[in-house]
């Protein structure tokens, strides 16, 4: 079996499946057929492989063009029909793993989706995780599914995991040259899932088994949450002090070795930081373990924006003027710069905070032209010099670098810059506050 699939995968007669089209299954399913695959990318969402088959990207990073030309040579084919992963060699897993309300890993799409595969799998086939989840998913949550169809693995089929590192918006790494870690159930599955990704991906970095590979991705993770927690409270301190945290983190940063740069801002969002680290905080409860870096790590992040808003009202109230019945201006609401990705926003969290103490919020952000939260459907304005001398207060919650800096320190009254978007910039005009100054 295992020969027979490493050929397959040699001579690119694999036909390779992709289940879940969004910011991770989507760029792999166009690598894969790029590199001369037959892919077949399977979504619950009509929505989203109706677009893909007519050549319309949804994803950032992933040209329409690109698309396009995959589906019109034939190489990539989106559908909603289950039964199209009967004709898959290799299935690679890329559906949401949230956080239910409790903060508990909510793994019902990672479950409905290995259903799916279990109830089309036929021997000779690879199974690969790549949702980010807690360590232990593959081994407790996928192979029994996959066994119950009389599947054995590591000889009738293969399962492993593998971290996708996809960072939306970065212009150096994409899917292609990340090194892609694998760890298989058994060192077939490695070899297996190791050679599948070796025809697309310019590294591949094996690891002994599916639990390393799991825990790859939340060590990663958990580094940058924690980093963050670190310099945003640094931030926090150097405000006390009196001293600027850029002019800090930049000098501190000029050390050749030995330190890494973060820097702080309004919160964190994204799929990824916000979350997977509880991930693992959930799995250590089971065991009686309490992460206390991820909890604490996590609990300064998450006072950000409520750090932020303190900080809006205190300028404020310098200029004699409540929250309540301010006009508002939140510059970017994306969860980072020059992306169009609103998930677990820290501006979210910004303009609710606003809007719970009466103020009057509205937003512009050129890649977000409108969305909704909790029901509220907001629409962003235009950014003309009449709306930034309007607004009360300016506060730039998102850098992105299409936004025309100068302008808004000349015409703002009040600009609070979480980012340090408006470094160097003098003022002709507003009176510039940033996040750690007093
Ligand atoms: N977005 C990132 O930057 C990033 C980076 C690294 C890892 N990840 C991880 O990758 C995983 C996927 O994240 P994403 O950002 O691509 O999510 P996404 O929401 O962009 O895409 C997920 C897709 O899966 C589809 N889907 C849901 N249930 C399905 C099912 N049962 N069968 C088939 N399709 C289904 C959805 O319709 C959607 O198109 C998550 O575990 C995430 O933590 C994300």
């Amino acid at each position: 079996m295992k020969d027979q699939l490493l050929q397959k995968i040699k001579d690119r007669k694999a036909v390779v499946g992709i289940v879940g089209l969004g910011y991770v299954g989507l760029p792999l399913a166009m690598e894969f057929a790029k590199s001369g695959f037959k892919v077949i990318g399977y979504d619950v969402s009509k929505r989203t492989v109706d677009r893909l088959m007519k050549g319309d990207s949804h994803i950032q990073d992933v040209s329409s063009a690109d698309v396009r030309e995959q589906v019109t040579a034939g190489r990539f084919v989106a559908t909603t029909d289950e039964s199209q992963l009967a004709k898959c060699d290799t299935v690679s897993i890329a559906v949401p793993t949230p956080l239910s309300k409790t903060r508990d890993p909510d793994m019902s799409y990672v479950q409905a989706a290995t259903d799916a595969i279990a109830r089309q799998a036929h021997s000779g086939l690879l199974v690969v995780l790549e949702s980010t989840t807690y360590p232990g998913t593959t081994r407790e949550v996928l192979q029994p599914r996959l066994e119950e169809r009389g599947l054995t693995v590591g000889k009738d089929v293969f399962l492993a995991f593998s971290p996708e590192r996809v960072d939306p918006g970065n212009p150096k790494w994409h899917t292609k040259n990340t090194p892609k870690v694998v760890g298989g159930v058994t060192p077939a599955c490695t070899e297996v899932a190791t050679a599948l990704y070796s025809a697309c991906i310019d590294t591949v970095v094996p690891v002994e088994s599916t639990e390393s590979a799991e825990l790859v991705k939340l060590l990663e993770n958990t580094f940058r949450a924690v980093n963050i927690a670190m310099v945003n409270e640094m931030a926090i301190i150097c405000e006390k002090l009196g001293v600027n945290v850029w002019e800090v983190i930049d000098a501190a940063a000029t050390k050749p070795f030995g330190y890494m740069k973060f820097t702080p801002g309004p919160g964190i969002g994204g799929h990824c930081i916000p979350l997977d680290p509880h991930y693992l905080a959930w799995k250590m409860r089971t065991l009686n373990y309490k992460t206390r870096f991820i909890d604490l790590a996590s609990e300064i992040n998450a006072d950000m924006p409520e750090y932020v808003v303190r900080k809006i009202a205190r300028v404020l109230n310098e200029h004699r003027k409540s929250v309540n019945g301010s006009r508002i201006l939140v510059l970017g609401v994306a969860y980072k710069k020059d992306i169009d990705d609103m998930r677990e926003s820290p501006a979210l969290d910004v303009i609710r905070l606003l809007e719970d103490r009466g103020a009057e919020v509205e937003y512009h952000d050129p890649y977000v032209p409108s969305f909704t939260e909790n029901g509220h459907a907001f629409e962003g304005v235009d950014l003309t010099h009449e709306r930034l001398a309007a607004a009360d207060a300016v506060v730039i919650v998102t850098d992105h670098s299409t936004v025309n800096y100068q302008d808004v320190v000349d015409h703002a009254e009040i600009v609070i810059d979480t980012r340090n978007a408006t470094r160097g910039l003098k003022p002709s005009k507003a009176r510039l506050v940033a996040l750690a100054s007093a």
